[in-house]
């Protein structure tokens, strides 16, 4: 690509607005949402350990291996790979990643429909007084029961996304999370002062920080690899596409490091926040699975005079937080159609979303809406494919298109460009070729394990 097509494709302004961007997609529901619900159900603090060591181990590597490809070809994960190695098979872990977006376009919206529907519940006054975990299990109950409210916020929650994607305005967005992502950042840390300062909120943190070796199992690294693959969006050229736009003489480990360290920081933030209020009221080990946070949250905003407004306020930043990575999941699929199709822009937004609507109705109606999908709980296998096995793949093929096809020493070369001394090489490239690899395959075993 010369250089006047890359002024007109755009970088991104600075180190900081590339690094604020990565991190916009990154932070979302996974953390919020997704982080504490697999906690709760693999085990707690073991599960938070293994997450950690996921990170720095895995996640930090193939995070770089995607800015790497994506800065080095310019282009979007299916156009990367063509780009670089044209003519081989290698554009189709570029479609998997495509089609793996729009997937998680179409149920991960379902959940921020849902917090749309809090932050209007919430401002409503329904949590106020003296409400038990009881009565915000009945709220939850009935809401994700009723299709058509659960269907028109998933809506509501797809049509904003389409329509931000269209427009191509996300540097106003960007500039928005830029001001509103560390404001929920405060607040939630705010939050989980509150809640370790609850009568009971010991054993939470018990729950949360100690962890019981006994309860490690396959099912348990798996999950919390796809935590990390997930809360990180990669494996799936999201961080291709970032990458393409960050400029030859950033810094790329250091970027990569911010954005696994702010993503882990509000991740573990989050899980301060609940396990403490769940044992505190009571319900620690007993409501878990995908509504924890919507039976969690509204129960520590009533132990808080004013608690309410607080409330309304921490839904509306989720599901901004959400909104940030809902466009960035859809703007993979919408750089695909639009570089390498010629779609235009509007049209690809539209149609894109509209296929991540009706493949989402199933998982929308999976929580009581209709029985055929309860039953199945489609949501919850979606999630599963979504998060733990194609990311994985995903990953896998980027560490062995590195390694193996293109080459280790063009990566290193592309990384040095920004940072000459690059003292992890090592550290990486053992990383990207034995370590990362090999994990991973032994991880996905486990997926028997898991689903058995
Ligand atoms: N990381 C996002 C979150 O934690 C979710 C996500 C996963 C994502 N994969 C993605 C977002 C791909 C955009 C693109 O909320």
């Amino acid at each position: 690509m010369d250089d006047l097509d890359q002024r007109k494709r755009g970088l991104w302004g600075s180190k900081v607005g590339s690094i604020f961007a990565a991190t916009g997609s990154a932070i979302g529901l996974g953390n919020i949402w997704r982080f504490p619900t697999k906690v709760s159900e693999n085990g707690g603090a073991i599960f938070v350990l293994i997450y950690i060591l996921a990170v720095v181990l895995i996640g930090l590597t193939v995070m770089l291996a995607e800015l790497v490809i994506g800065r080095h070809s310019q282009r979007n994960p299916v156009g990367a790979f063509k780009n670089i190695k044209p003519k081989t098979p290698w554009k189709f872990v570029g479609y998997l990643g495509v089609l793996t977006g729009i997937l998680i376009l179409s149920y991960y919206t379902v959940i921020a429909g849902w917090a749309a529907a809090y932050i209007l519940k919430t401002a409503k006054g329904t949590f106020r007084g003296n409400i038990t975990s009881e009565s915000v299990h009945q709220v939850f109950q009935e809401f994700s029961g009723n299709p058509v409210q659960v269907t028109l916020f998933f809506f509501f929650a797809i049509s904003i996304t389409c329509f931000i994607v269209s427009k191509g305005i996300k540097s106003g967005i960007e500039r928005w999370t830029k001001i509103l992502m560390p404001f929920l950042f405060l607040l939630i840390v705010f939050l989980a002062i509150r809640a370790l300062t609850l009568p009971g909120a010991s054993e939470g943190i018990s729950f949360y920080l100690k962890p019981d070796f006994s309860k490690l199992s396959g099912a348990v690294v798996l999950f919390a690899l796809g935590q990390a693959f997930f809360s990180l969006s990669l494996g799936m050229g999201m961080m291709i596409t970032y990458g393409s736009y960050i400029s030859k003489s950033d810094n790329l480990v250091s970027s990569a490091g911010w954005v696994c360290f702010a993503d882990s920081l509000v991740a573990f933030t989050a899980g301060l926040i609940i396990f403490p209020t769940l044992a505190f009221a009571g319900i620690l080990g007993k409501v878990k699975g995908e509504s924890l946070i919507f039976e969690g949250y509204p129960l520590i905003f009533s132990t808080i005079p004013g608690g309410y407004i607080l409330g309304t306020l921490f839904f509306i930043l989720v599901l901004i937080a959400a909104i940030t990575s809902t466009i960035s999941a859809l703007e993979v699929a919408v750089a695909y159609f639009v570089d390498e199709r010629n779609w235009s822009r509007g049209k690809a937004a539209w149609l894109v979303g509209l296929c991540a609507f009706l493949l989402g109705i199933p998982s929308a109606l999976s929580f009581g809406g209709m029985q055929v999908f309860t039953k199945i709980k489609v949501l919850t296998r979606v999630d599963f494919v979504c998060a733990n096995v194609s990311p994985a793949v995903g990953a896998l093929f980027i560490c062995i298109f590195i390694g193996y096809a293109w080459g280790i020493k063009n990566a290193v070369k592309e990384i040095r460009s920004g940072n000459p001394r690059f003292r992890l090489q090592p550290i990486w490239v053992f990383s990207v070729k034995y370590l990362s690899p090999i994990a991973i395959i032994i991880i996905l075993y486990f997926i028997k394990t898991a689903t058995g």
